[in-house]
């Protein structure tokens, strides 16, 4: 898997499969804090002591470790639960390799037989095509990290199918960000029940989208 640097001096890895970085190449870090941390309320949620998150397409575990340094620095005895939905493996051997700047790497890195657990934090991995997978997950998240490649590159990801099944396992009032602002993205979600608005723009790049589950 090839390893990308990115603007903000982290490095991100290109997909041969579907010719995309994983993460923005202005800066993968500085992405997953601007368009999944900052906008999902996190820093709030977590002074209420508990968070739930679902993380589809987990790739390398940016996002949900953005969102681990931040609920534990709002509140440090925060308990944090992560479900990733993730179809390649292999990640895990590549997560050992990456040194991103997040603290609660070493937490990612250290996952066995696809789960971590610390008193505060839980991470569990479910290996799988996410459109399957999610159906037999458990209910009641706060906040959904979605993150495929691009609705152009994978539309079957972009569904108001999936987004329907999504919606299904979070909480009324539950937050979901995703990069895509695509106008046929935020009617899908509009049927499968989220309220989108324009999320963060970055630079001069298109706003993100986030979504409130109705
Ligand atoms: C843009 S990257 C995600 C980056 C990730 N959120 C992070 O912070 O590191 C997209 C990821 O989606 C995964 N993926 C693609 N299709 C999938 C599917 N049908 N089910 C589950 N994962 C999928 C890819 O293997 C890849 O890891």
């Amino acid at each position: 898997m090839k390893k990308v640097l990115t603007g903000d001096g982290s490095y991100t890895l290109f997909s041969e499969e579907y010719k995309e970085v994983y993460h923005s190449i202005s800066g993968a870090e500085e992405e997953a804090v601007k368009k999944y941390v900052e906008p999902t309320g996190v820093f709030e949620l977590a002074k209420k002591g508990f968070i739930n998150v679902l993380d589809v397409c987990f790739g390398i575990g940016y996002n949900s470790a953005a969102v681990i340094d931040a609920a534990l620095k709002s509140n440090p005895d925060c308990k944090i639960i992560i479900v990733g939905l993730e179809k390649d493996e292999k990640l895990l051997d590549v997560m050992k390799e990456l040194s991103p700047s997040f603290e609660s790497y070493k937490m990612i890195r250290d996952i066995r037989d696809c789960v971590y657990k610390n008193p505060n934090v839980d991470i569990k991995i479910v290996f799988g095509d996410a459109r399957d997978t999610i159906k037999n997950i458990e209910e009641g998240f706060d906040i959904c990290l979605f993150d495929p490649f691009s609705p152009k590159t994978q539309p079957e990801m972009w569904t108001e199918t999936f987004f329907k099944d999504i919606a299904s396992k979070m909480k009324v009032g539950g937050v979901l960000s995703t990069y895509s602002c695509a106008t046929h993205v935020r009617i899908n979600l509009v049927r499968a029940g989220f309220d989108p608005k324009d999320g963060p723009s970055i630079g001069r790049r298109a706003p993100s989208t986030i979504a409130i589950k109705i």
